[in-house]
């Protein structure tokens, strides 16, 4: 039985979560759970699941919380998460961080420190502070799994193999919601478009990354972190079917490719049971679809948004903040009909070119830029 501590719990990688621990009450016992702007389904979480704990927006949503469950630990804000992630520290807890954006680093970092086993949605934490989770992990008996598809693919063909055997890990993409368009096109879309993914459904940040590309870009610095690759031996291509979630040559010339219909409760199932494998509720793969697979090489100058992750990456330190700093406030932006979609890129570059880089940014100095950053942004584009 294992015990989990879900943050983001009332998200899509969330959500998907407790499906998988619903279907499974005789391996998994679901002890906490985080939410933030859904109250109403974190009330409806604290009745279904016989929790330890449980992480809200507000004072005023913990203070409710609690006086209808005396008995339970209710804390509240960015400091409640890190409550939550080393709450009970001499017990075995697992914890899933399936939060969107940076507030997930402070939490993975807590977690690393009273050596828990992470489950890793939130691929934001190693763009800005993987650096300091690398660090962190040296000295502790906590480790870091994957649940992104890519990744989960790569951990899962990498499966007993050295590093040095490694030729290169080939990350594949599908191209988002707008891979059919021409740059002259993008000038016009909407948000609609952009949240309408040809193959995932996921929350909103990153299908808005998946259009722009970031998000391979987020993915590539999210593998080099966490299967200790350099960056130059990590490439993305074009794979408009989302079959093949990633692959692996070997220098002997073999490529390890890990296939599966497009669901997440693979992933979050494989890294949930991991060392074992186990019957899984993700829907099954169709082989007849292999018939009709598709890769192409990813033209940069469509995706500016990648070239930027890739730049931030080599310039390193304090310019990962800044790239998802950028990229953070201009989504939510036109997320919130502020800005329209090209102007995404045209924040991130304008923020890496003014920035000075800090090779080793501590833990303050990435909340200072973020915060600085951010800010900068919504003032510019106030009332825009
Ligand atoms: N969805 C996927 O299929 C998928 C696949 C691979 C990787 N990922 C990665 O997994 C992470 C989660 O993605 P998602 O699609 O599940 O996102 P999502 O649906 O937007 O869910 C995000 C979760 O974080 C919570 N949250 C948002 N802002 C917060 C804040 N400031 N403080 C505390 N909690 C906050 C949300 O709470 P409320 O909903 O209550 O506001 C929700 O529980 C991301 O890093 C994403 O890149 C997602």
């Amino acid at each position: 039985m294992k015990r989990i501590y879900l943050l983001g719990a009332t998200g899509s990688i969330g959500q998907q979560t407790i499906e998988i621990i619903r279907a499974n009450t005789e391996d998994f016992e679901l002890k906490g759970i985080s939410g933030y702007s859904n109250f109403s389904l974190v009330k409806d979480l604290v009745r279904e699941f016989n929790l330890d704990i449980v992480s809200v927006k507000t004072k005023e949503q913990a203070d409710e919380i609690k006086s209808d469950f005396p008995d339970l630990h209710v804390v509240y804000g960015e400091e409640g998460l890190t409550t939550l992630a080393s709450f009970n520290p001499n017990q075995e807890i697992t914890i899933i961080n399936a939060l969107v954006g940076m507030v997930g680093l402070k939490p993975t970092l807590r977690a690393i420190e009273v050596n828990r086993t992470i489950l890793l949605a939130n691929k934001e934490t190693l763009v800005v502070g993987g650096h300091l989770i690398r660090d962190k992990l040296l000295s502790s008996k906590a480790a870091i799994y994957p649940i992104d598809s890519e990744h989960s693919a790569l951990w899962q063909a990498l499966n007993g193999e050295e590093n040095q055997a490694v030729k290169r890990l080939i990350i594949t993409a599908s191209g988002g919601a707008f891979r059919d368009k021409t740059r002259e096109e993008l000038k016009n879309v909407t948000l609609e478009e952009a949240l309408n993914h040809p193959n995932w459904s996921m929350g909103k940040k990153i299908t808005v990354d998946s259009a722009t590309m970031i998000n391979k870009g987020f993915e590539i610095i999210e593998a080099a972190y966490l299967f200790d690759i350099d960056i130059n031996k990590i490439e993305a291509i074009l794979h408009k079917e989302s079959i093949i979630h990633s692959m692996i040559e070997f220098i002997d010339g073999s490529i390890m490719v890990q296939i599966a219909d497009h669901d997440m409760r693979l992933p979050i199932s494989y890294a949930m049971y991991y060392p074992r494998r186990k019957p899984s509720i993700a829907n099954k793969m169709d082989l007849l679809r292999l018939n009709n697979l598709h890769f192409s090489k990813i033209d940069e100058s469509r995706y500016p948004c990648l070239t930027y992750a890739n730049e931030a990456f080599i310039k390193g330190g304090s310019m990962r903040t800044v790239l998802n700093a950028a990229n953070e406030i201009a989504v939510q932006l036109f997320i919130d009909g502020k800005i329209d979609f090209l102007d995404i890129e045209k924040i991130i570059k304008s923020e890496m070119d003014n920035h000075k880089v800090i090779p080793y940014p501590s833990l303050e100095e990435i909340y200072q830029i973020d915060q600085e950053i951010k800010q900068r942004v919504l003032k510019l584009h106030e009332g825009a």
